[in-house]
């Protein structure tokens, strides 16, 4: 099962992705989450992405493209994987369909996670994340059982830079001119799969499931 997962920042695919990977086995691969690791681990990719990501834009696509190379490559690929935030331009969809041939995979599906900006911010502004195991919580609809706290794993839960409310707003823009020419694409390639991503996230998952089968 090789899967992307499509839509506006918020829109639930990193809780969606999550929910994928533990049902079909397969590894969760968020350029996002990558690339917050770089930053924390001070890496010379997280120091020039940085900028980019906390004003809302989107980091170049020749270090995302070269990232998600490296991913992809590795063992645990093989049976499968959910891509969560990539591609992001077209330019980024290119280059994966050239990298998919080449290693001789094809893409199952491409879920479209649909949701109003109103929606989104209201999320953003919520979430809450853990940094050492990556879990995503929100304040009112996915609260963890301890007020700031990973329920796995015990780490302080924190809020993103770019989940400010001139970040959110930047990140939408972004979508709208970057991502939204990618539904297009995959349209046009028999892929597409929308789902409206303004339920709960149990039905969001039974939904993008049963589209699957
Ligand atoms: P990235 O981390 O990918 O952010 P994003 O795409 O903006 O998406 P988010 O992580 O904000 O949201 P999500 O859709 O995963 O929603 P979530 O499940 O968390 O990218 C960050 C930055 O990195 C980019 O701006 C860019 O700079 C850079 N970057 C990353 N990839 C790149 C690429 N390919 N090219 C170039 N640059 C790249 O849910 C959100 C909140 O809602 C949570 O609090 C959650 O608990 C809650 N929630 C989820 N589902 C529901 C539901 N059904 N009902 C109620 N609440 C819900």
């Amino acid at each position: 099962m090789r899967l992307i997962l499509l839509g506006p920042p918020g829109s639930g695919k990193g809780t969606q992705a999550s929910l994928l990977s533990e049902k079909y086995d397969i590894p969760s691969i968020s350029t996002g989450d990558i690339l917050r690791q770089s930053i924390e681990a001070q890496e010379e990719l997280g120091l020039k992405a940085k900028k980019y990501m906390d004003e809302g834009a989107l980091v170049p696509d020749e270090l995302v493209i070269a990232m998600v190379k490296s991913r992809l490559i590795k063992p645990d690929c093989e049976r499968g994987f959910i891509l969560d935030g990539f591609p992001r331009t077209v330019a980024q969809a290119e280059a994966l369909d050239s990298l998919l041939n080449s290693l001789g995979y094809s893409l199952r599906a491409v879920i479209n996670i649909d949701l109003k900006d109103e929606v989104v911010i209201e999320r953003l502004s919520g979430r809450r994340m853990c940094k050492r195991c990556n879990r995503i919580y929100h304040v009112v609809y996915l609260p963890p059982k301890t007020t700031g706290i990973c329920d796995d794993c015990g780490e302080t839960l924190y809020q993103r830079d770019d989940d400010k409310p001139e970040a959110i707003k930047k990140r939408l823009q972004v979508y709208m001119v970057q991502t939204t020419p990618l539904i297009h694409y995959y349209q046009e390639k028999g892929k597409l799969i929308s789902i409206n991503g303004d339920r709960e996230v149990k039905v969001i998952h039974e939904d993008i499931v049963k589209r699957l089968v």
